[in-house]
């Protein structure tokens, strides 16, 4: 097959399961439409730009988009209440790399304050790129059970707690396969018996994080309210840019407890783990903002929670075992046939108190009500 013809059908492919692909968290039409053409138009896409470093910095090397970068920050940070003038953070690779980063900072801070490296608690429902993350970073981790609505269970944090050594927190707000969100006042209440010699509060916030500022459910990832550190989000899933992409939020006091590292060949303090950066992911947050805008996120972030509870509506109807836990776009249920598993692109899971084999759908822009009946409709056949 020529190159050409390989490419066209990989785009065949695609196309054919796109509206059914409703297993994962990605916002399967992306916000950015206009983008493309805009790119190849002004000729950007002929030349190549590169977001070295840290985006707050003025020196930059020459060629780059850290000015976008920075308004990008500056405009998201106000959504999740961090203090004005006080904003840092920069655009990542992805909720995985901000989450390397936030776990990074975090036992630094920690390490330079105490003298000791942090125990890292993460719930054993969250993301496994945390645990995977400690591993890369020679962290001790403790992993804490969780409740029956998957939050990491503050009995369990007690039991867990080790005294006399600092604690970093990553706190799961919309674990991956339950859609649970820890509660951050209850362990809370336990740090303030325990009295850590050190806290750091990092939220593992990849899709939850990307529609909760637009909705009743905004103070939960309110700096302010929730008294955290730093907060990693995913940019291809709610947000809808095209690739794999993040945010990475904190505060400018966290960025000044790191270790300062000059590297002359680019000028500056190197303060990030990553050196290249794309360029052009700025840009497409860029553009989400200014061409989307927050009213339109809000709307789609309504219609995802009533699109939630028509699907639960749906399957309670007919009986089907399903749940869906608070503040949750990921209902999960009773695994169904391999063939409909196969359709629709299904993530699976086990939860022996759910009774055992499950699947989930995560409620995306793309999943309408249409595909939700014929979901359902679906599930009703015989196999
Ligand atoms: C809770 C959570 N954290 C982190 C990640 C990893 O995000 P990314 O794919 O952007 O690296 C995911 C991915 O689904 C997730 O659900």
């Amino acid at each position: 097959m020529e190159v050409e013809d390989k490419l066209i059908d990989l785009v065949k492919r695609c196309y054919e399961r796109v509206d059914h692909n409703i297993g994962y968290p990605v916002c399967q039409y992306p916000n950015i439409s206009g983008f493309g053409e805009w790119y190849a138009k002004t000729g950007l896409c002929d030349i190549s730009v590169n977001n070295v470093g840290n985006p707050f910095d003025d020196e930059q090397l020459i060629l780059n988009a850290t000015l976008i970068e920075r308004e990008v920050i500056e405009t998201f940070a106000p959504l999740y209440d961090i203090p004005e003038g006080e904003e840092w953070g920069f655009v990542t690779n992805s909720c995985t790399d901000a989450n390397m980063h936030g776990i990074y900072f975090g036992a630094k801070k920690l390490q330079n304050e105490t003298g000791m490296l942090p125990i890292v608690y993460i719930s054993k429902e969250a993301h496994y790129s945390s645990s995977r993350i400690c591993d890369v970073q020679n962290l001790e981790t403790r992993m804490i059970d969780y409740d029956h609505l998957g939050r990491m269970d503050p009995e369990s944090f007690r039991k867990n707690f080790v005294k006399d050594r600092p604690a970093l927190i990553v706190f799961a707000i919309g674990s991956t396969f339950m859609g649970a969100t820890d509660d951050m006042v209850e362990i809370g209440k336990v740090l303030d018996e325990l009295k850590p010699i050190g806290v750091y509060k990092h939220l593992d916030a990849a899709l939850f994080g990307g529609y909760f500022p637009f909705t009743e459910y905004k103070d939960l990832v309110s700096m302010k309210k929730q008294d955290y550190d730093s907060i990693a989000i995913s940019g291809h899933k709610f947000f809808g840019v095209d690739e794999p992409s993040g945010i990475f939020l904190s505060r400018k006091d966290i960025l000044a407890a790191q270790r300062t590292m000059v590297v002359p060949y680019l000028k500056n303090d190197m303060p990030l783990i990553s050196c290249s950066r794309s360029a052009i992911a700025p840009l497409k947050f860029y553009w989400i903002l200014k061409h989307v805008g927050f009213d339109t996120l809000a709307k789609q972030a309504k219609e995802m929670l009533d699109n939630t509870d028509y699907m639960q509506k749906k399957l309670d109807e007919v009986n089907y075992p399903a749940w869906h836990m608070p503040y949750s776009n990921t209902v999960f249920f009773k695994r169904p046939p391999e063939w409909i598993c196969r359709k629709y692109g299904l993530a699976n899971g086990y939860l022996t108190e759910y009774g055992g084999e499950l699947s989930h759908v995560v409620v995306m822009q793309h999943v309408k009500k249409n595909i939700i009946d014929e979901f359902v409709s679906d599930l009703m056949k015989k196999d």
